[in-house]
């Protein structure tokens, strides 16, 4: 079995972070969400993986080279232009052949892994496994319509939901798909739709078996979702040492300090994890915060927030909450005179002030 990772797309609402990089990288306590995918697939006992890039292909290619450090073999697939999952798989068929394979979108984030359903799949011997997660608000994914266990329908975003069962961006398929995806035609948004192509196969006749996952299921593309996927993932983790602590700091709960970093007289309350070299200095980090490595945290109270590499916070009055910061941001107080707010932010920016 091979697997294929998709790591395109522009991450349009994920805007400003990803006007600098690809919504796959952003990171989850502290690691990029795509390296979270490409475990799954790894610890499924897949090795040889396809990952499908599009724009942002050097920065992807940079950040996972050519797979040893996950164990895996990658051989990278240049989609032209973003015309939809479906054309993602049609234009690797020559990486993939006529092999089964998982599919797994790359900014999505599935608890426990994978291996126990392509395990599944393979138990199974049908022609497609697709996943399937109940949703509060199914009009924005793919949604699937049930009957007596079998999957009837599948309509992608559709306008009034006829189940509340979404479509999870990891699927399985053998070499029926070849068909599928040769006979769609595109959608209304003008992509060739994966949800179209598993339509295809139930109306011919193939076996699509639905697995809906019990656990949780996040697709990142919005920030909300990010700032959610932090929580959890930094929920799972378990205490470390607490190494770069001065006598006037405080740890409580699971913290992870990563080597180099250094707090002084500061409280930091877990969930959370505080990156390599990182100093902080007379702040509060409460729970559910992740600040990358190399940052600046001064005289400041932050939580449920993530903060990327090269950044540095330095007296600010409240606190900042809920909030996703990108690289090398900075923010302070400014001069004495005049006492104004002075802003230098890009496009698509979002400030809540007090
Ligand atoms: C894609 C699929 C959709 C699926 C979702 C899961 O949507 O088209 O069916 O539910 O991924 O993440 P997109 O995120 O590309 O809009």
């Amino acid at each position: 079995m091979k697997g294929l990772i998709l790591s395109g797309g522009k991450g349009t609402r994920l805007r400003p972070l990803t006007y600098t990089r690809a919504k796959q990288l952003v990171p989850v306590a502290n690691k990029p969400v795509l390296f979270y995918g490409v475990e799954a697939i790894v610890a499924a006992g897949i090795r040889r993986i396809g990952v499908v890039v599009g724009e942002t292909k050097d920065e992807i290619r940079e950040a996972l080279g050519d797979g040893s450090r996950f164990g895996a073999e990658f051989t990278y697939i240049e989609q032209g232009d973003p015309l939809g999952l479906a054309h993602a798989v049609l234009i690797s068929e020559p990486f993939l052949k006529r092999e089964p394979f998982v599919m797994y979108l790359g900014d999505n984030l599935i608890a426990d892994g994978i291996a126990s359903l392509v395990e599944e799949y393979r138990r199974i011997g049908c022609n497609s496994q697709i996943l399937l997660a109940k949703v509060p608000n199914p009009e924005q994914f793919g949604v699937a319509e049930l009957s007596d266990g079998t999957v009837i329908r599948l309509t992608e975003k559709p306008k009034e939901p006829r189940s509340n069962l979404a479509l999870v961006g990891v699927y399985m398929f053998d070499d029926t798909i070849w068909d599928a995806v040769k006979s769609i035609r595109p959608s209304a948004r003008n992509e060739l739709e994966i949800t179209d192509a598993i339509q295809w196969l139930i109306d011919h006749g193939r076996s699509v078996h639905p697995h809906v996952v019990s656990g949780w299921w996040k697709d990142t593309g919005k920030v909300e979702d990010m700032l959610e996927a932090n929580r959890i993932i930094l929920d799972t983790f378990l205490a470390s040492g607490a190494e770069g602590l001065d006598e006037g700091s405080r740890v409580e709960g699971k913290v992870v300090i990563e080597p180099g970093a250094q707090i002084y007289a500061s409280t930091i309350r877990g969930p959370a994890i505080i990156g390599a070299g990182t100093e902080i200095r007379a702040a509060f980090v409460g729970p559910y915060t992740s600040i990358g490595p190399g940052c600046r945290i001064e005289r400041c109270e932050i939580e449920n927030s993530i903060v990327l590499e090269g950044s540095a916070l330095e007296r600010i009055p409240g606190r900042i909450a809920d909030s996703l910061i990108g690289k090398h941001v900075r923010i302070h107080p400014g001069a004495e005179r005049p006492r104004v707010h002075r802003f230098l932010v890009s496009d698509n920016s979002e400030i809540g002030i007090l």
